[in-house]
C-alpha cells in the first residue's frame, strides 16, 4: 500500500489551474505515493471554479472574506478550515487574497504566478509582462512567504513572445504553460518531502 499525500487547493475565480491539478494528480500513483485532493476552498461565493470543483468530484468549501471583520479573522478561519483536512501541502491557484503572517506561520503553501519572478509581482503580471519590451514571458511557482510573490522559487519556465500576438492569445499560451508546470512543481515538492 502506498503513502497518501493530501493537498488542499485554494482559488478565487475560474479555477482552471485547480482543474488541471485535479485532472493530472488526483488519485494517481507516483513513485511510492498517491495524491489526494482532499478539498478545494474559495473566498468568492461567485467563483466559477466552485462548479468545476464539484463536477470533478471534489467538495468545495466557501469562506466569504466579506463576512469577517478583519483580514486576520478571515485568515484564522481559512487556516482552521485548511488544517482540519491535515494536508501535506496547500496549493494556491489563483487565490486573490493577500495572506497575513498569521496564516503563513500555520500553513505551508505554494503559489503560481504568471511572470518570471521577481519581475512583475502583483495582480497585473500578465498585462505588464505582455506590454514589456522583453522577448520572453513565463510562469513561476514559489513558496508563499510574508512578502507578496516573493517566496523561494520551486519552478520557473520561460515562454518566448510571438510578434503580433494578441493579449488573448498570449494569455491562453501562458495558461497552458501554467496547467503543465504547476502539477509538475507540486509533485516535485511532495517527492522531496519538503511539505508537511
Ligand atoms: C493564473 O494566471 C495564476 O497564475 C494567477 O491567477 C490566475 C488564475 O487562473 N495567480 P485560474 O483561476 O486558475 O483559471
Amino acid at each position: 500500500m502506498s503513502l497518501t499525500q493530501k493537498i488542499v487547493i485554494l482559488f478565487s475565480g475560474e479555477g482552471s489551474n485547480m482543474e488541471a491539478i485535479i485532472r493530472s494528480l488526483h488519485e494517481k500513483e507516483f513513485e511510492g505515493f498517491q495524491v489526494q485532493v482532499v478539498a478545494t476552498l474559495t473566498n468568492n461565493p461567485n467563483a466559477k471554479g466552485i462548479e468545476r470543483s464539484k463536477e470533478l468530484g471534489i467538495p468545495c468549501e466557501v469562506i466569504d472574506h466579506r463576512a469577517f471583520e478583519s483580514r486576520e479573522a478571515f485568515d484564522a478561519a481559512l487556516a482552521q478550515a485548511i488544517l482540519a483536512h491535515r494536508p501535506n501541502l496547500t496549493v494556491l491557484a489563483g487565490f486573490m487574497r493577500i495572506l497575513s503572517p498569521l496564516f503563513i506561520r500555520q500553513v505551508r503553501a505554494i503559489n503560481i504566478h504568471p511572470s518570471l519572478l521577481p519581475l512583475f509581482k502583483g495582480g497585473n503580471a500578465m498585462q505588464e509582462s505582455y506590454l514589456s519590451p522583453m522577448k520572453v514571458a513565463g510562469v513561476s511557482v514559489h513558496y508563499v512567504s510574508e512578502e507578496l510573490d516573493s517566496g523561494d522559487l520551486i519552478a520557473q519556465e520561460a515562454m518566448g513572445k510571438i510578434e503580433g500576438e494578441s493579449f488573448e492569445e498570449f494569455k491562453a499560451r501562458l495558461h497552458a504553460l501554467e496547467h503543465r508546470l504547476y502539477p509538475e512543481a507540486i509533485l516535485r515538492v511532495l517527492k522531496e518531502g519538503a511539505a508537511f
